[in-house]
């Protein structure tokens, strides 16, 4: 039968396609899917990621690549994702689901204007005030409350940011990239007006003066300069520190080279690090010399991952010890990576950590471009990766999807990081502080190390202190100290008008505990018997003019903003939770039901840990969530 058989008088023919043309119009209809990346976008892209490598553009560097359209574009223009997905090959869902991911990413839609599409628009200056909780016992919801009227326009706008690691110089802020510590209406707006006008990506500042800084030196000390101090008070990047130079010039690097000179086994610095107790300081106190051997006896590739996301609230230690000694940490991961057989060192640096990443950068091209002539050819491969403002990319899988270029969800374990990690090798990973701790734990001796301690513990606890004391900072203390010596003979006492109430010794996870419980010694394990932990030793003090139920509030909100959403009991629970308990009488019952889920379904620490400071407030303080105080334990 034919077609012309088929048509009535009054139907048109109708002129059949080809197999050609047909196949044409397929692929014409599917090339116009979604948003098509234009000429103009993709050369913008290229300007700034460069051109395209015979090999094609790493897919781990997805990251690294939104980070620089975000600095230069100060958000991501859609029309660059789609370009920046067409050159990276990547499928367009993929970038945008990393890049909406991340809270430092702003993705800007297109917006319509007749026949043309044209770039939506935002600030041009972002205003981060801190309302993490320290930074609220120092006023920030005042400032996030007045700053708006002076400063918030098209052109500016103001907005709350988790904990910036700066707790000691509470309340923090960040105009853009540069922070403003001990802010005030007038510091914020005076920064705020420099900043719109000046460059922003500002290269190190040059009075910066070399100084020897020895950690050693400071045991038993605040490393933190007390903030009547008048260097306490100047931005950071300012603030001198352990150049290259210096730190040659002062023995740097004679470990890294005895080893790679083969003058010093693996064995006997294994040893020196299991003998000297050191335990994981990122929060979960795995001992390192243990972790050592087992990813040492794992097949080759292997890799290493550094944590410095230092996301947990109260924690700025870190921080602290980076911006006066970097080489140290570099020479601790040289020993780790040659004493565990490590082929690549990845470095994860928090994004809110602006002056430590130009240093750092800056320092690590020193060593890599002129190492000690022991290590010369020998250096691993090094990269420093910037995180772009997630707290869950501080556990250790998230991290390390995050440094894949993927959004940073943690992974369900087993498979354990020692055995399938970064790029599916196995991976050592460590905090920054673990590995600072290298060099003097192997020249000094592991008997140096476990030679301090109080209360029947080992070893120095680097405390970041923060609230109501009045000297705030890291105190590197003997582990065991409890929190009254620690304010006593560290912080200078409580702030006048002020008397202790409550406090968190382990930031937002490790829970809050009454004046009364100020007597416990702090360190790993100590503090699992009354509901809470030491983590990373992030220690924030409260007075009678706080409450607990606010500063748990406060977390909560925290655990909320910052779950990766990819379990419903961490992602419902805590946003539920954080409802909850903003009612002046907690349902008790309720909360304890999502706490049992959190605990029991999370798959990571972020939503096991959130109960803490719900349980602890429920245990001492019902008296602040109006039921009977006769049920409070002591
Ligand atoms: C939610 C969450 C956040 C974390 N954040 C950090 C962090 O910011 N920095 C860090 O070093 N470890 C952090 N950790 C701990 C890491 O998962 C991991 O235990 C640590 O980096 C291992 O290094 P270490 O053995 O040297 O401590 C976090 C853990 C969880 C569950
Ligand atoms: S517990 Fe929370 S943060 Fe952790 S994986 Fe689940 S949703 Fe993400
Ligand atoms: S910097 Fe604000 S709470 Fe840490």
């Amino acid at each position: 039968m034919t077609t012309a058989s088929l048509a009535s008088p009054s139907t048109k023919p109708v002129v059949l396609a080809t197999p050609d043309q047909l196949r044409e119009r397929i692929r014409q209809k599917s090339k116009l899917k979604g948003r098509q990346a234009d000429d103009i976008s993709r050369a913008e892209v290229v300007t700034l990621i460069g051109a395209r490598p015979t090999e094609g553009y790493r897919r781990d560097l997805l990251i690294e690549n939104l980070h620089l359209l975000n600095d230069a574009y100060r958000c991501l223009h859609e029309r660059h994702l789609v370009a920046l997905a067409k050159e990276m090959n990547i499928p367009m869902a993929e970038v945008y689901e990393v890049a909406t991911f991340y809270h430092h990413f702003e993705v800007v839609k297109g917006v319509k204007n007749g026949e043309e599409t044209v770039d939506g628009t935002s600030p041009a200056l972002t205003i981060r005030v801190c309302d993490g909780l320290s930074c609220e016992l120092a006023g920030a919801q005042d400032l996030l409350k007045r700053l708006p009227a002076i400063l918030g326009n098209s052109d500016m706008r103001v907005i709350p940011a988790p904990c910036l690691g700066r707790c000691e110089q509470a309340p923090a802020v960040a105009v853009h990239q540069r922070t403003v510590p001990y802010a005030t209406l007038e510091s914020v707006e005076k920064e705020a007006k420099f900043s719109v006008d000046s460059v922003f990506t500002a290269p190190l500042a040059t009075n910066i003066t070399a100084i020897n800084f020895i950690t050693s030196e400071y045991t038993e000390k605040s490393i933190s300069p007390h903030p009547d101090h008048a260097s306490a008070r100047v931005v950071p990047a300012t603030t001198a520190f352990t150049d290259y130079a210096t730190y040659l010039a002062n023995g740097g690097y004679a470990l890294a080279s005895s080893i790679a000179n083969g003058n010093l086994e693996a064995e006997p610095i294994i040893k020196a690090m299991e003998d000297s107790g050191l335990r994981g300081l990122g929060g979960a106190g795995f001992p390192s010399g243990r972790k050592w051997r087992i990813v040492r006896e794992q097949p080759a590739p292997k890799l290493m991952a550094v944590n410095i996301d230092e996301g947990e609230p109260g924690t700025f230690k870190d921080r602290t010890y980076l911006e006066r000694d970097p080489h140290r940490f570099l020479e601790g991961l040289l020993v780790a990576a040659k004493v565990v057989g490590i082929d690549a060192c990845y470095i994860y640096l928090r994004d809110e950590y602006h002056d430590c990443r130009r240093l750092l950068t800056a320092e690590l091209a020193k060593l890599q471009a002129n190492p000690p002539a022991a290590l010369v050819g020998k250096l691993p491969l090094i990269e420093l990766r910037r995180g772009a403002g997630a707290y869950i990319c501080g556990e250790e899988s998230a991290m390390i999807e995050s440094i894949e270029g993927k959004r940073g969800e943690p992974r369900m374990r087993p498979p354990y990081i020692a055995q399938v990690g970064l790029f599916g090798r196995p991976t050592l990973e460590h905090n920054f502080e673990t590995l600072y701790w290298v060099r003097d734990i192997v020249q000094l001796g592991s008997q140096w190390f476990s030679s301090f301690g109080r209360n029947g513990r080992k070893g120095l606890r680097s405390f970041s202190v923060s609230g109501r004391v009045k000297h705030p900072g890291v105190k590197l203390a003997p582990a065991g100290i409890n929190l009254l010596e620690l304010i006593e003979e560290y912080c200078g006492g409580m702030l006048d008008g002020h008397e202790l109430y409550a406090y968190l010794p382990g930031g937002a996870s490790g829970g809050i505990f009454p004046a009364s419980h100020a007597n416990i010694p702090l360190d790993f394990d100590t503090l699992q018997p009354h509901g809470g932990f030491i983590g990373s030793a992030a220690v924030i003090v409260l007075s009678q003019h706080d409450t607990a139920r606010q500063a748990a509030l406060n977390m909560m909100r925290f655990f909320a903003h910052e779950s990766c959403g990819q379990c419903t009991p961490c992602r419902v629970g805590t946003a539920k939770a954080a409802t909850l308990m903003e009612a002046s009488v907690w349902d008790n019952q309720t909360l304890e039901d999502l706490n049992i889920v959190m605990t029991d379904a999370s798959i990571c620490g972020l939503g096991q840990a959130a109960p803490n400071p719900v349980r602890c407030v429920q245990k001492y303080f019902p008296h602040e969530i109006g039921h009977n105080t006769a049920g409070a334990a002591a």
